[in-house]
């Protein structure tokens, strides 16, 4: 059985005062909750902060980024073993606000996959079409290009340490979210692309959604085969609409 994630992705909202009140609000709300792998993405300056309060509450804490270095003179760069020691699990890789703003490639994003993994961080790699891809037909083409870039050289032990997100571009910070159905088309081509990576290993690995996650879409999105939890941005600020979202069921 895959664990289901829901992670929020914060994007670049928050200071770490703000981030803390989040986090006091927030872990009463699903304490409760058992069974889904909870992660929060605060930027870096915030990711302590957050760490040090859901420490023992079963929340984990991600990065939205890395570098591939362990250190060096990379400038404004921060690298795995740091984010580590801030306190995080996991870290975002790919996303395509970086592809589409900060050169972000596949090539790029594998570099940091694997340095993730060499770091004891689980990445959450992400990858979706844009709208102009999907009206030409190319979905397929495209994420197949992404998850073989993206995955290059993982040895297959690995394979079900990474977190893999379908994150439609044109779904994200829109307001359209891809149907259920959509979703699961692409999920379980790439599950089948996994298969043909990681052989029987590729059913443990879960494949998240993401593009407008909210409160009333997750449980129709959740209800998919092949969609094993969600990347939640805006929603994921506020915590009772991400606390709504993490108890999906
Ligand atoms: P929204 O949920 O705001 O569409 O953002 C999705 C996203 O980019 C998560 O990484």
């Amino acid at each position: 059985m895959r664990v289901p994630v829901i992670a929020g992705n914060w994007k670049m909202y928050k200071t770490a005062g703000e981030a803390a009140a989040f986090a006091k609000a927030f872990l009463p709300l699903v304490a409760g909750v058992r069974e889904v792998e909870i992660v929060l993405a605060p930027p870096f300056p915030s990711i302590a902060a957050v760490a040090d309060l859901v420490r023992r509450s079963g929340v984990f804490v991600a990065s939205q980024n890395v570098h591939f270095a362990d250190e060096g003179a990379y400038t404004g760069e921060v690298s795995p073993r740091m984010v580590k020691d801030a306190g995080a699990s996991h870290c975002i890789i790919g996303h395509s606000e970086r592809r589409q703003y900060f050169a972000e490639t596949d090539d790029s994003a594998n570099r940091k996959v694997r340095a993730a993994l060499a770091a004891g961080l689980t990445p959450i790699f992400c990858l979706g079409e844009t709208l102009a891809e999907r009206k030409a037909g190319k979905t397929f083409d495209v994420v197949e290009r992404q998850i073989r870039g993206g995955l290059k050289d993982i040895p297959g032990p690995d394979g079900p340490k990474v977190v893999v997100a379908y994150e439609p571009v044109w779904a994200i910070g829109t307001g359209v979210t891809a149907t259920p159905e959509q979703a699961q088309e692409v999920h379980a081509f790439l599950r089948g692309l996994l298969k043909e990576r990681f052989g029987s290993a590729a059913a443990a690995v879960r494949i998240l959604y993401g593009g407008s996650v909210k409160p009333d879409n997750i449980a129709t999105l959740m209800a998919k085969e092949d969609i094993d939890g969600a990347l939640v941005g805006g929603a994921s600020l506020a915590a009772d609409s991400f606390a709504r979202i993490v108890k999906f069921k």
